[in-house]
């Protein structure tokens, strides 16, 4: 087996094969089959410290379609809540002999800790502000169904890079795979230093907009704002929100793309969420397929794909 941490360190030819083998992936959710034996007898645990709904449950759908066991666990209703630490959460569900954790974790580096600590297959669904790499996969391959290729790609990110994971996995994957990145937002929410990853930072929004093939908007992450959102919600929406003016910058058929979920009026605007650019609601079908992906290659490795056919 093979952890999921980042993108950081994948190898473009591993992003390939998630790639490729999420369009097969595709192939067999489009034709409806939707129970394969391929992971039969295979254990999943989805272990989320923070809250979701998209990355869960398509864990566990993508479990089910493979037709490996699932389990959920939801920190909230677990004993974390009488005091019991990751390290200890771990290895209770490491003695009930699951083959993958899917864990996500406020903590940066969390699941790289749990890969050293434990050992079933990590996969990385969120560690705070550091990856979301089946997010980047997932982000990667929705540009790759309508875009010909990477190469010197205009990939506008627009937002809340300081908090954002989603940001970080997509600059470093998509930088591998030849893209150009360019970065707006209030310098509030800019991380320093970013420059040096390769990136273009703008001030203004416009400048990143400009001729840009993508256009990935991110959440404004209020619950990672201690000290409350500056600029203030109503002069966030005004100078960085993406509405159709806005939009109007970019290619005439960019791409608009955003992880969820999705404050409408605040970042985008809701005729921009809902318009015919809009690739939202395919990133939530296609990180079905992505995750199915993953579970089949850390589980059945070096098999060819022809094998779940
Ligand atoms: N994009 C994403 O990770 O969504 P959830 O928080 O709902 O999983």
């Amino acid at each position: 087996g093979k952890d999921i941490l980042g993108l950081q360190h994948m190898t473009v030819p591993e992003i390939q094969l998630v790639l490729n083998t999420a369009q097969e992936m595709k192939g067999i959710i489009r034709r409806d089959i939707k129970k394969v034996p391929t992971l039969r007898g295979k254990s999943i645990i989805n272990l989320f410290f923070e809250p979701s709904t998209r990355t869960r449950t398509s864990f566990e759908l993508a479990g089910k379609y493979l037709g490996a066991d699932v389990v959920n666990i939801t920190t909230s209703a677990s004993s974390v809540v009488k005091g019991e630490s990751l390290r200890d959460t771990l290895m209770t569900v490491e003695a009930m002999g699951v083959d993958i954790i899917v864990m996500r974790h406020e903590a940066e580096g969390a699941a790289q800790y749990a890969s050293k600590a434990v050992s079933p297959v990590i996969i990385n669904a969120g560690d705070g502000a550091h990856e979301h790499p089946t997010q980047g996969l997932l982000d990667m391959f929705t540009i790759l169904q309508k875009k010909s290729g990477f190469a010197s790609l205009k990939v506008a990110i627009v937002g809340d890079i300081l908090h954002s994971r989603v940001a970080r996995s997509n600059i470093w994957g998509l930088q591998k795979m030849g893209a150009e990145i360019h970065l707006a937002g209030p310098q509030t929410l800019m991380p320093r230093d970013i420059e040096k990853t390769g990136v273009y930072v703008h001030n203004r929004v416009e400048d990143a907009l400009e001729g840009a093939d993508v256009v990935n908007i991110l959440r404004i992450q209020r619950e990672r704002q201690q000290k409350g959102l500056f600029p203030s919600a109503r002069e966030y929406a005004r100078i960085f929100g993406i509405n159709k003016d806005r939009l109007a910058l970019a290619k005439p058929d960019a791409l608009v793309m955003h992880p969820g979920p999705m404050n409408r009026g605040l970042e985008i605007a809701p005729d921009v969420a809902y318009s015919e650019q809009s690739a939202i609601q395919e990133q939530v079908q296609n990180g079905l397929a992505v995750r199915m992906a993953l579970l089949f290659l850390v589980l059945m490795g070096g098999k060819e794909i022809e094998a779940i056919n």
